[in-house]
């Protein structure tokens, strides 16, 4: 298993290009299910999810190319089934489901099973695909999903901790197929949802209202093939913006999708850091001394709970107390014990941790336990004295592109060990 070696201490500066947002990619992938026609996407990241997701593709019956960023589906032929083998890689695979249950008419897709950010259930997922007029039963490990005829309804998506993104990507590409009008209400308002929805729509889909918290979706009778350019990543930006600032560097950001970022760089501003914004840019720029912070997680336009993690690094390096909350993935705090192997100050109660920064951390053998908490080991790795070696990072290749060639290219001394 890789493993990266990291020689801190160094303020990272130049510039870095920001890749096409993983968690467009993915929906937007599954979304070519809903055509017997060519799809061709654009801005693709080449990351281990992505290829899972192209592998499921196939599977189904797809074919599939993946080049330069560029990936064409011609999904003329498809079966309805995903299995347990590939769907429990990765937890977005749920989101063939609604395609398959629209395209098919039947459709059987392994359940994603357990996550180390928490409990992830998918009942709002299986609520709205209902309300559609599916009937769902659970097997065997598995969600089989049938339907006479979809038929629009209205639907809310509203969960304990917000909307669901992936549960109202799910039901919105189901709905483009359904006869009649959909109302999704408490839908998610990610920019990724809102990419999906510019990628159906350049399909033929009939969308309205993405980015509100209402979809209107009018059914169309068939999709045709599309062409698409993913939106850039506002979570890896902001994981290199916590580079710059955790480093106290000077970096730009290349085709950062700073509309996107607004909460990340006001909680970048409240810990004093300086943001330039330029045409298709961003620079990062962090001296000392800078400010301890208080953050909430929420659902967009609020502050990401994918950035959460890289937040906690940033804190244990700034003077004073820090409090960080999220509310979305209450438990997804795994990289707090790692860091405090790394001399953080730190506590955890319920879904908050207090951290009180030390001047400098130390390097650790470390472990990483998801995608978001090996980007917050990595960071503070960039920051400690001495090594740090964060073991497993099969969990960063599944989101970062290259983030190794990335961060050496603007300074830091990383290197993947086999
Ligand atoms: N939830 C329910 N029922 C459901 C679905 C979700 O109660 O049926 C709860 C979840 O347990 C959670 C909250 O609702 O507490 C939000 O979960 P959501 O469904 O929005 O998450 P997701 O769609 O499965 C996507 C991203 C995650 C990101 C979350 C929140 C993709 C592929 N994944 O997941 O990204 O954390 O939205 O923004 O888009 C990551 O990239 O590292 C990552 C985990």
């Amino acid at each position: 298993m890789d493993k990266f070696a990291i020689r801190g201490g160094i303020p990272l500066r130049g510039s870095i290009p920001i890749s096409g947002s993983k968690n467009s990619s993915l929906p937007i992938l599954a979304a070519t299910l809903l055509t017997r026609e060519r799809c061709l996407l654009h801005r693709v990241p080449d990351l281990s999810d992505i290829r899972t997701m192209l592998d499921i593709l196939r599977y189904l019956g797809a074919e599939v190319s993946f080049s330069d960023g560029t990936v064409v589906v011609d999904a003329r032929k498809i079966a309805g089934e995903a299995p347990y083998d590939l769907v429990r890689r990765m937890r977005a695979s749920v989101c063939v489901l609604g395609p398959l249950l629209a395209r098919c008419g039947r459709t059987k897709v392994s359940l994603p099973g357990g996550c180390v950010i928490g409990d992830r259930p998918i009942d709002l997922h299986l609520r709205g695909l209902e309300a559609l007029g599916s009937r769902i039963t659970l097997s065997k490990g598995y969600v089989v999903a049938e339907t006479s005829g979809l038929v629009g309804a209205r639907i809310s998506l509203q969960g304990p901790h917000g909307s669901t993104v992936l549960g109202t990507d799910n039901v919105m590409m189901a709905a483009c197929l359904a006869r009649g009008t959909t109302l999704i209400e408490h839908a998610a308002s990610e920019p990724e949802v809102c990419d999906l929805a510019t990628f159906l729509r350049s399909m033929g889909a009939r969308i309205r209202g993405e980015g509100t918290g209402c979809l209107e979706i009018e059914g169309v009778d068939q999709l045709h093939g599309a062409e698409h350019t993913v939106v850039s990543d506002r979570i890896e930006a902001g994981t290199f913006a916590v580079a710059a600032a955790i480093t106290r560097g000077d970096i730009l950001l290349e085709e950062a999708p700073v509309k996107h970022m607004e909460s990340t760089l006001c909680a970048l501003r409240e810990a004093g850091v300086s943001l330039e914004t330029e045409k298709n840019s961003l620079r990062v720029h962090a001296t000392d001394p800078l400010r301890s912070f208080q953050l909430r997680t929420s659902t967009y336009p609020g502050f990401p709970t994918d950035m959460q993690a890289q937040f906690c690094a940033l804190a244990a390096t700034v003077p004073g107390r820090s409090e960080i909350a999220d509310d979305v993935f209450p438990n997804r705090f795994m990289h707090i014990s790692e860091l405090k192997r790394m001399g953080a100050s730190a506590g955890l109660s319920a879904n908050r941790t207090v951290i009180h920064g030390v001047a400098r951390l130390s390097g650790a053998p470390v472990m990483a336990s998801d995608l978001r908490a090996s980007a917050a080991l990595v960071l503070a790795g960039l920051q400690a004295e001495n090594t740090t070696i964060v073991h497993r990072v099969y969990h960063i290749d599944r989101g970062y592109e290259r983030i190794d060639a990335k961060l050496r290219a603007v300074g830091a001394d990383i290197e993947r060990q086999r």
